[in-house]
């Protein structure tokens, strides 16, 4: 097993599986009901080199509730990286300070390059375009658990995604999760320019899943058991298609669009931050306080699925059972 998390393609189902095991365990401790310090001592780094709300905290968080501390640095010009310093010089750097590393990089292959140097294990937490392996995590613990609320089975769901499915890295890696499991229907739409790469529509197709391409979300998406939307990466764009684009409202995931086009127990996740500028498009905030709309249910399960990834990267999960107190 890699000491590290970089990618969805090290992940086999069972040791998924094994994963929202821990994390339903860990969610107890991540709402403080129950307190462990299995990780005194530790320390975590917590490198974001490229913009974060939701991960670099969450991770942080997660640390903490396992009883370990966190250093940090966030941004290019806070570290020594502004200075001329390579990933391998850092990498062998935070390995003699940190126990793990997570790590978000603008540069897709730079996490897996920084962790080909250390001995300590590291997370991906978004390398550019590439993967985002712990958001699909927390979106698939997402899902399970919205789906045994709602007394759904995963195998043969519906599962919508749309925005930008270019450059959107947690629906790459969400997309090599689902397809570890029994065979489902995904459908995929997105702006023109900005659809899935064609080897991760072939690779899920080729385990046996039906993936389809639309071009709007004008059409009847009723028996779509999950709308998974997300931003358009527009930091990510080459001067060329920055040129005059903007989002046509087609392709918001709205009140409307829900209503008319959805079931009443379709549910909808964005793994956030939505652009909430007027032109941008995205997921509207017309949905706020539908129950339907998860993704708030999403992020707080970032918690558990995370402490359950360093639970088990450091081993430490059969630990926290026997160190388990109340408040
Ligand atoms: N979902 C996600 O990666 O959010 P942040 O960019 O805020 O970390």
């Amino acid at each position: 097993m890699s000491p590290h998390l970089l990618s969805v393609d090290s992940l086999s189902r069972e040791r998924v599986d094994h994963l929202m095991r821990v994390a339903a365990r860990m969610e107890p401790i991540a709402q403080r009901r129950q307190v462990t310090r299995v990780l005194e001592g530790a320390v975590l780094g917590n490198l974001f080199f490229e913009a974060s709300t939701r991960t670099r905290v969450s991770f942080h968080a997660a640390f903490c509730r396992l009883g370990g501390s966190v250093c940090d640095t966030t941004g290019f010009t806070f570290s020594s990286m502004a200075k001329g310093e390579s990933l391998y010089d850092t990498s062998r750097v935070m390995s003699g300070y940190c126990d793990a590393i997570v790590m978000r990089h603008p540069d897709q292959g730079s996490v897996a390059e920084f962790a080909a140097a250390t001995h300590v294990p590291v997370i991906n937490g978004g390398d550019g375009p590439g993967e985002h392996p712990s958001q699909a995590l927390l979106d698939f613990y997402t899902i399970d658990k919205e789906f045994a609320r709602l007394g759904k089975k995963l195998a043969g769901a519906h599962v919508l995604l749309t925005g930008d499915l270019k450059y959107g890295r947690t629906v790459h890696s969400l997309i090599k999760l689902l397809s570890l499991y029994d065979p489902m229907r995904i459908t995929l739409v997105a702006p023109p320019g900005l659809e899935m790469p064609s080897h991760l529509i072939d690779l899920v197709a080729s385990r046996g899943h039906r993936v389809e391409e639309r071009a709007s979300l004008a059409d009847d998406y009723a028996d779509v058991d999950v709308v998974y939307t997300t931003r358009i990466q527009k930091e990510r764009f080459t001067a060329e298609m920055s040129e005059g684009f903007s989002l046509s409202r087609d392709f918001t995931v709205d009140r409307a669009f829900m209503d008319k086009r959805c079931g009443r127990d379709t549910i909808v996740m964005h793994p956030l931050p939505r652009d909430s500028r007027p032109d941008a498009n995205d997921l509207d905030v017309d949905l706020n306080g539908d129950p339907r709309l998860a993704i708030f249910r999403q992020t707080d399960n970032g918690i558990p699925v995370r402490m359950a990834i360093f639970a088990t990267l450091l081993q430490v999960e059969e630990l926290i059972e026997k160190d388990l107190r109340p408040v």
